[in-house]
């Protein structure tokens, strides 16, 4: 009995020992800890380099578009996510960044759980050429100026109204609306002008209510355009889009100025006027 009792605690101190053993061998060594992704200034990109936008510069380009809580920023090419992430922290706004380089996707999207935006922040990995940015509010941009005019007809497409900030560059002849400059640096800021080219029917409400034939030709946010009156074409005077603000003026047959503001909406606009005596009408027109 106590032979046997020995027995067995041998085996099992011998199973023990083997046990223990084979589990030290077959145990996976720790996983060798990943170095973290550390991209470097001037790294290739794409269609462009990486380099961020100073803080300054982009607290700015932020401020120029007047962001708010209401709009939807899309920085496209949005690196290490600084653009994004200062949207949606410091004025409150949902933001997107397109990035096509997935190790800069990845750390971005790191960077804004750290920064705690991560419910209001998205970054998509993509060719920012290929991607429907088209419920941005505000548009942030970083590129080359080549890609800046690649980019202009889709821009030009969003919804009038849409502000736009380009860090260093320009749009050629679509001139901006302001240029800031920080220690050198420059950001461009225009707003999506409204389309408005071509003949429209002018209703004047009022005490002497007419109809009136206008028309525009439109360069981007520049206004040039003739109201009908009679045998006499008149050339609009101020003529100017701000979004979907307009405004214009022209000299009647009596020698008065009426000077219009109003917003378009789409095929139609509509605002106040001013008679030569100072008096405010209401006006609304429809595009032939
Ligand atoms: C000059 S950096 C600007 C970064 C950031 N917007 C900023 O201002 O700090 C341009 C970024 O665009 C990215 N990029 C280049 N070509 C791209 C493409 N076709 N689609 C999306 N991202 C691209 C690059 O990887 C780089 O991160």
């Amino acid at each position: 009995m106590t032979l046997a009792l020995g027995l067995r605690a041998a085996i099992a101190a011998l199973l023990l020992g083997l046990s223990a053993q084979s589990l030290a061998q077959s145990a996976p060594s720790a996983p060798p800890k990943q170095k973290p992704y550390t991209p470097s200034v001037g790294q290739a990109g794409k269609d462009v380099i990486w380099v961020p936008s100073p803080d300054q510069v982009v607290d700015r380009m932020l401020r120029m578009a007047q962001t708010t809580s209401r709009d939807t920023v899309v920085d496209l090419g949005s690196g290490d996510g600084k653009i994004v992430i200062a949207a949606a922290q410091r004025f409150g706004a949902r933001a997107i960044g397109v990035e096509f380089n997935p190790d800069m996707v990845a750390l971005s999207r790191a960077n804004l759980r750290k920064a705690g935006v991560a419910d209001r922040v998205e970054v998509v990995q993509g060719d920012f050429f290929a991607v429907d940015f088209s419920r941005a509010t505000v548009l942030t941009l970083y590129l080359l100026p080549d890609l800046n005019i690649k980019l202009r007809p889709k821009i030009l497409s969003l919804a009038p109204g849409t502000r736009v900030v380009s860090h260093s560059f320009d749009m050629q002849d679509w001139e901006p609306d302001e240029l800031s400059l920080l220690d050198g640096k420059r950001a461009y800021f225009w707003i999506v002008p409204a389309r408005v080219d071509g003949r429209w029917t002018l209703e004047l409400m009022g005490d002497s209510p007419a109809r009136i034939d206008i028309g525009f030709e439109q360069d981007f946010q520049k206004l040039r355009g003739y109201a009908s009156l009679g045998v006499v074409l008149a050339g609009l005077r101020d003529a100017r889009l701000r979004g979907t603000q307009i405004r214009f003026a022209y000299v009647d047959n009596e020698g008065l100025e009426r000077a219009f503001t109003g917003r378009v909406n789409g095929a139609r606009m509509e605002g106040e006027y001013r008679s030569g005596q100072g008096v405010k009408h209401r006006w609304r027109a429809v595009k032939r």
